[in-house]
C-alpha cells in the first residue's frame, strides 16, 4: 500500500529528524510536514503546511487534502515550559491529541504515532530500572498530560479501532535541531557550550542521573515500532525504552576525554531540578525488546564522540 504521511509539530527536535527519515523511507512526495512555525529551510520537493494542532478544522482540511495513512503527532509543550504555562500545556497536549484521535477515527487513518515520556513517572515510581507497569504519580503538568494521553490512546484503540503506537521517550540528545523547554535539555546544551565557550553552567546537580537516548536510536526505534506487526505488540499505551542513563558529571567527564580543557559548574535552585528528581534514573524496557526487537546502539562514549564531531563539522 502506498503510504501518505503527515507529521504534526515537525519543526521541533524530533520532528526535524523524523521528517528526514520518513522522506527517505517513503519518498519526499509522500511526507507532509506541518507546524505552527514556518520551517527554516525547505528543500526542493518538500511539502510543508502551517498548522495549529488546536485548530481541528485545519487538521481536517489537511486530512481531506492529503488523505494520510499515517500521522505522527509531535506537537507538545515540554516539562519545564509546561510548569510556567500549565493551562496552555494542558490545552495543547490534551486537545491537540484529542483533535487528531477524533479525526483519525473519522478519516480512518491506519496508523498513528504519538510520543509519551519518562515524565509519566513520579516521585513514588521506582527510581532505577523503572518498570513498564508501576506506581505512576507524575507531578508536572507535562507528565500528567502524557499519562492521561496514554490512557486515551489505549481507550481509542479498544473502543474506536485505531492503531496507535507510542514510546515513552527519555531525554533525546541530538545535534541537528535543539530541544526546547525540557528538563533533559542540559544534555544537548552542554555540547554547544563545550565547543563554543569551553565551559558550561549546568542547571541540574552533578549527580542527577536521567534516562537519555541518542537521536539515531530514537528514530530507528520509532520506525521499528511503526513497522512491527500489530499482533506482536503487547503494550497499547506506550512502551518504556532505554538508551543510556548518566549524570551531568559523567557526561562532563566523557566530554573532557575529547576536550580536555572543558569545565562545568552547577547552578543551584533551578526549578528543573525538582522535575528531574521526580523522574526515574533508569528504565526497564523488556517489552520493547521482546515485542519489536528494540536494542539501543549508542552508549555514552559513542554519543559523545558523534555529537562533538557533528556539531564541529556542521554547526559550530
Ligand atoms: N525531554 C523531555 C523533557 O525534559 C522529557 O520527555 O521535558
Amino acid at each position: 500500500m502506498k503510504e501518505s504521511i503527515i507529521i504534526i509539530g515537525a519543526n521541533g527536535q524530533i520532528g526535524t529528524e523524523l521528517a528526514t527519515a520518513l522522506r527517505e523511507k517513503f519518498g519526499i512526495e509522500n511526507v507532509v510536514t506541518s507546524d505552527i512555525r514556518e520551517p527554516q529551510n525547505l528543500k526542493d520537493g518538500e511539502i510543508f503546511e502551517t498548522l495549529n494542532v488546536l485548530d481541528k478544522s485545519a487538521i481536517e482540511s489537511l486530512f481531506q487534502k492529503y488523505k494520510p495513512t499515517q500521522v505522527y503527532l509531535l506537537a507538545a509543550m515540554l516539562s519545564a515550559t509546561g510548569e510556567i504555562y500549565p493551562q496552555k500545556a494542558w490545552d495543547l497536549n490534551m486537545n491537540g491529541l484529542l483533535n487528531v484521535l477524533d479525526l483519525a477515527v473519522e478519516y480512518k487513518i491506519s496508523k498513528i504515532f504519538w510520543p509519551s515520556s519518562i515524565a509519566v513517572f513520579g516521585p513514588h515510581s521506582p527510581k532505577t530500572n523503572t518498570d513498564q507497569y508501576c506506581v505512576m504519580d507524575p507531578n508536572t503538568i507535562y507528565g500528567i498530560s502524557k499519562l492521561a494521553g496514554e490512557r486515551l490512546v489505549e481507550w481509542y484503540q479498544e473502543n474506536r479501532g485505531l492503531d496507535i503506537r507510542s514510546i515513552r521517550y527519555p531525554g533525546i540528545i541530538s545535534w541537528k535541531a535543539e530541544p526546547g523547554g525540557g528538563t533533559t535539555d542540559y544534555a544537548v546544551h552542554i555540547f554547544y557550550d563545550a565547543l563554543k565557550k569551553g565551559t558550561y553552567e549546568c542547571f541540574l546537580s552533578e549527580d542527577t542521573a536521567l534516562p537519555m537516548l541518542y537521536m539515531d536510536d530514537a528514530i530507528r526505534g520509532t520506525l521499528q515500532l511503526m513497522d512491527a506487526p500489530k499482533e506482536s505488540l503487547t503494550i497499547r499505551s506506550s512502551y518504556n525504552l532505554t538508551g543510556v542513563s548518566f549524570t551531568p558529571k559523567e557526561l562532563a567527564e566523557e566530554i573532557k576525554k575529547i576536550l580536555p580543557n572543558f569545565t562545568i559548574t552547577y547552578s543551584e535552585n533551578d526549578p528543573r531540578q525538582a522535575i528531574a528528581d521526580s523522574w526515574p534514573a533508569s528504565i526497564e524496557d523488556s517489552p520493547a525488546r521482546a515485542d519489536w526487537n528494540w536494542k539501543p546502539a549508542f552508549d555514552l562514549a559513542k554519543l559523545t564522540v558523534d555529537m562533538i564531531e557533528n556539531l564541529k563539522t556542521n554547526k559550530i
